[in-house]
């Protein structure tokens, strides 16, 4: 079994590059697919996801060729299949943006239901909706599958009655190739929703609006050739800053967008720490107590689901009772048990979590739940004193480059163990 081990209560300090954003990447890769010409992407982070999805490309047919770890080219115009590979798509996730990148290239997709993390119901309607608006007839198949087709997609008025991050993604990536004008309504704000339209527009698209709730795409009958770079990972970005904050450390976070970061700051100061914004850095300091706050996870602009976990163990070392109420996945606080054996004092009720400050968190050996719960794990096992092992890391490095390394950088204590060679 393959681990990390921490020798916690190592104040870090140094320089931090972060990688690209995997939200957008999982999301650009399939919208290669529609390109009528290859397409070449850069700063792409080198982890799990992005191996997945360019073995998926490869098993449509499509030419992936690795120009060196952060680049590649992908040539789509090779691709001779609509049928996604089962065992690929069911380990992430985001194998479901072939439904609307294929739709949207050859008219049909099959699709398996895809995996990724678990917290909660992760239902598609509004996807389904979306490609039914447009024309599509969508039937499950067997092996729990789902096949979409359509003779020609017609652009139409599309309302999100949840804000979706997943359906605004696929509905866009259908919609680039039919026919007249899609608007979608109450969609989702998120910065990768709005490098998925830069994307697609560097191709030819006509797309307007990512980034406010209301997305006009008018379809294109070719795309042609983009050379684009994805945008830095905002959750990256905030792991490292409650890395920093978690060890008292004074840490640069380079290579990120500050605005993208605004909402985490935000709190981090209202903590007690010392952010300073630069043009493509922030640098993190903290030498104060921490103090209490709440936080409610919402939709972009809104404070992200996906630092929550993070941000929890900051709240388990703040003086005083905070709580943190979960607004996206009604699952997301299983991790606090393993922070509770750390020396935590959480108490989980439906959707919110009451977090009462302790002094300090003990090393334990923890597991990781899902991709943010490892960051957590992670964070966790930094602050406290002694040896943490934290176990399921697959799930970490699904999501993070060179997670050790950049840390040992900083002056952590981090090293992968494989217990198979002790
Ligand atoms: C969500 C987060 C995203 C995060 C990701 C992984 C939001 C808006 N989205 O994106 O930031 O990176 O989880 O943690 O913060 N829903 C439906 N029907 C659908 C699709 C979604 O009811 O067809 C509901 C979901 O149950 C959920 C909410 O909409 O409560 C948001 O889901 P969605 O944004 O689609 O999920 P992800 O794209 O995975």
């Amino acid at each position: 079994m393959r681990k990390y081990r921490i020798n916690g209560g190592v104040r870090l300090s140094g320089a931090v590059d972060i990688s690209g954003a995997k939200n957008a990447v999982v999301a650009i890769l399939p919208a290669a697919l529609l390109a009528d010409e290859p397409c070449r992407i850069e700063n792409i982070p080198n982890i799990k996801d992005v191996a997945t999805s360019l073995l998926l490309l490869e098993s449509l047919g499509a030419k992936v060729d690795r120009i060196n770890e952060h680049t590649v080219e992908i040539d789509p115009t090779t691709v001779n299949t609509c049928e996604v590979n089962d065992d690929l798509a069911r380990s992430m996730r985001a194998s479901y943006y072939f439904i609307g990148a294929l739709l949207g290239k050859s008219g049909r997709a099959r699709v398996p239901m895809p995996g990724g993390c678990w917290f909660g119901e992760r239902p598609m309607d509004l996807h389904l909706k979306g490609f039914r608006a447009l024309g599509a007839e969508v039937t499950p198949v067997e092996g729990d599958c789902i096949e979409v087709q359509s003779n020609q997609l017609m652009g139409n008025s599309i309302y999100l009655d949840t804000v979706s991050v997943g359906a605004t993604v696929n509905i866009m990536l259908a919609a680039v190739r039919a026919m007249g004008m899609t608007i979608i309504e109450n969609a989702a704000k998120e910065p990768h929703i709005v490098d998925l339209a830069n994307f697609l527009n560097t191709m030819g698209a006509d797309i307007r609006g990512a980034g406010t709730d209301v997305i006009k795409i008018r379809g294109s009958q070719y795309l042609h050739s983009a050379h684009y770079s994805i945008i830095p990972d905002q959750i990256e970005a905030g792991t490292y800053m409650a890395m920093a904050v978690a060890t008292k450390g004074d840490v640069l976070v380079r290579n990120v967008i500050p605005k993208h970061l605004e909402s985490i700051t935000a709190k981090l100061i209202e903590m007690g720490a010392w952010v300073e914004e630069m043009d493509d850095a922030v640098r993190v300091r903290c030498n104060t107590p921490l103090q209490r706050c709440n936080i409610k996870t919402m939709p972009h602009p809104g404070f992200p689901t996906d630092m929550q976990p993070q941000i929890a163990v900051l709240l388990c070392l703040a003086e005083g009772v905070s709580h943190i109420t979960e607004g996206i996945w009604e699952n997301r606080f299983r991790y606090t048990e393993e922070l509770n054996r750390m020396g935590a004092k959480i108490e989980v009720n439906g959707n919110s979590a009451t977090i009462t400050g302790v002094e300090k968190l003990s090393a334990a050996n923890v597991t990781s739940y899902d991709l943010r719960a490892g960051a957590a794990m992670v964070i966790a096992g930094l602050a406290a004193e002694g040896v943490t092992e934290i176990d399921n890391i697959r799930y970490i490095e699904r999501g993070y480059e060179n997670i050790v390394q950049k840390l040992v950088r900083l002056g952590a204590e981090i090293s992968l163990i494989d217990d198979d060679e002790e």
